[in-house]
């Protein structure tokens, strides 16, 4: 097959160059310019646009709900709403080294060994390394079909030919289409592989798993750009030193967004964890001040998070705030809170708030449990080891109510917690003791009680 023609597209102003360069001639914009196939009649080169789709109306489309394909691995199942449907394209991204071909290798395997047929693309590995890799993860992996290419026109032949019912492709980064010239993992490569795959997907019904890199800065040709072609895609985060991995969906048109799940990576490949809610509250120490626990939603999923606070004398100069999972702004808020309407002075302290398990916090229900583990940092008393904290907490030093609290609340009896301080306007109806609180002064008096 011989080059196809390719013009140089702003993707801001939509105008075409001839040539590359930084900076678009039309309107000026800086690295806007990205290669695109043109074909002989101005469509694109496999002629997509010139097919006719007949309109048809609603009512006379099958209602029936797709068949999905579970692998079996229960927590990425889980994020993909249900399993793997057939015709979608879904794009697993995440540093290097996070996991995300290991994660792919079992699930083709987890495929396989229930009769649906894979091939596992690699442009990363040969097809020797990814022996070794199957053989490390004691998978019933030796029917899955392996091909180490990077060209696009033939791995859609060779997926054709096999009849592949899951197509994996590592990475898209490597994969690039005799279509445009440029150099695999370019933007216009990168794009133009995965629409692609996506027509392919739709019109012979394989479902299509594609693995991305992102890089720490978040590189040019990420999966970022790939985010509004594909079905659903996933991110696989995780502290690399730890060994919790969490597979986020970020979007998905066959399930909810946000939806987590907590994987283990082990000497044997990676393990859904059994206790999801409760993964990052292992090793905690309960005797010890300074520590906290809240339940955050996780798309429909409470987990239940522990956070650590210490406040220590500083030496000279402005004292240290130091937040990890915790926006350093909002750490700079609630000590201001509990400075003026809790009484306890920060001014000389260094502190250092630390949320475990590499979450984040993004929700202001998780202030309640903040402050509780800088008020046990402050006096140096744990607090007690069977409770949970839920609640906003306002500039006035008034403690809100927080969405969700039935279900966090279940979530926390179930995991062996016996009571909650939460906002005295919290509605709800639970087997945890409830200690209601009007403002912070009070979780002050309490905690120190
Ligand atoms: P990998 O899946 O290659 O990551 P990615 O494709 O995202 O770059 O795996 C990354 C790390 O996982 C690698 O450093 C080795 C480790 N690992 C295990 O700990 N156990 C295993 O069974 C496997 C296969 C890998
Ligand atoms: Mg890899």
């Amino acid at each position: 097959m011989s080059k196809g023609k390719s013009v140089f597209r702003c993707t801001d102003c939509g105008a075409d160059q001839p040539k590359w360069g930084g900076r678009c001639d039309a309107c000026g914009a800086w690295n806007t310019l990205i290669e695109e196939p043109v074909g002989k009649k101005g469509g694109r080169v496999d002629g997509w646009t010139e097919r006719t789709a007949v309109p048809v109306q609603l009512s006379n489309l099958p209602t029936a709900q797709r068949a999905r394909w579970q692998t079996g691995l229960a927590e990425f199942d889980f994020v993909l709403g249900g399993g793997i449907v057939p015709g979608s394209v879904t794009l697993v991204g995440g540093e290097p080294g996070i996991g995300k071909s290991t994660l792919l290798m079992q699930c083709a395997a987890r495929l396989e060994s229930q009769g649906v047929s894979t091939l596992y693309v690699s442009g990363e590995e040969s097809p020797d390394q990814l022996r070794l890799r199957a053989d490390r993860l004691k998978e019933n992996a030796g029917a899955i079909h392996v091909l180490g290419e990077t060209r696009l026109e033939s791995i859609i032949h060779h997926a054709t030919q096999l009849k592949s019912a899951v197509v994996l492709l590592d990475s898209v980064q490597t994969t690039y289409t005799e279509a445009l010239e440029g150099a695999p993992g370019n933007v216009g490569q990168v794009r133009e592989c995965a629409a692609r795959l996506m027509r392919f997907a739709k019109e012979s019904g394989p479902a299509v798993l594609l693995v991305g890199h992102v890089t720490k800065g978040g590189g040019i040709a990420g999966p970022k750009t790939l985010e509004h072609i594909v079905d659903t895609v996933l991110y696989f985060e995780g502290e690399a030193t730890l060994d919790h991995r969490l597979l986020r969906a970020v979007k998905n048109r066959f399930g909810s967004v946000d939806e987590i799940g907590v994987f283990q990576m082990t000497g044997a490949g990676l393990e859904p964890v059994a206790n999801p809610a409760a993964a990052f509250l292992a090793g905690r120490s309960t005797g010890a001040s300074g520590s906290a626990v809240t339940a955050l939603m996780e798309g429909t999923r409470p987990m239940l998070v522990e956070i650590q606070a210490l406040a220590s004398k500083a030496g000279f100069g402005t004292p240290q705030r130091v937040a990890t999972g915790l926006d350093h702004r909002r750490l700079a808020l609630l000590l201001a809170v509990l400075e003026r309407r809790g009484g306890l002075p920060f001014g000389s302290l260094d502190v250092f708030v630390n949320v475990t398990g590499g979450i984040r916090l993004l929700e202001p229900s998780t202030d309640l449990a903040v402050l509780a583990a800088l008020v046990s940092t402050v006096h140096d008393r744990p607090v007690p080891a069977d409770a949970l904290f839920l609640g906003e907490v306002g500039l006035g030093g008034e403690i809100r109510p927080v969405a969700g609290v039935e279900r966090r609340l279940a979530e926390a009896a179930r995991q062996g917690f016996r009571r909650v301080f939460l906002s005295n306007r919290s509605k709800a109806s639970t087997e945890l003791e409830v200690i209601g609180l009007e403002g912070i002064g009070e979780l002050a008096r309490r905690l120190a009680a």
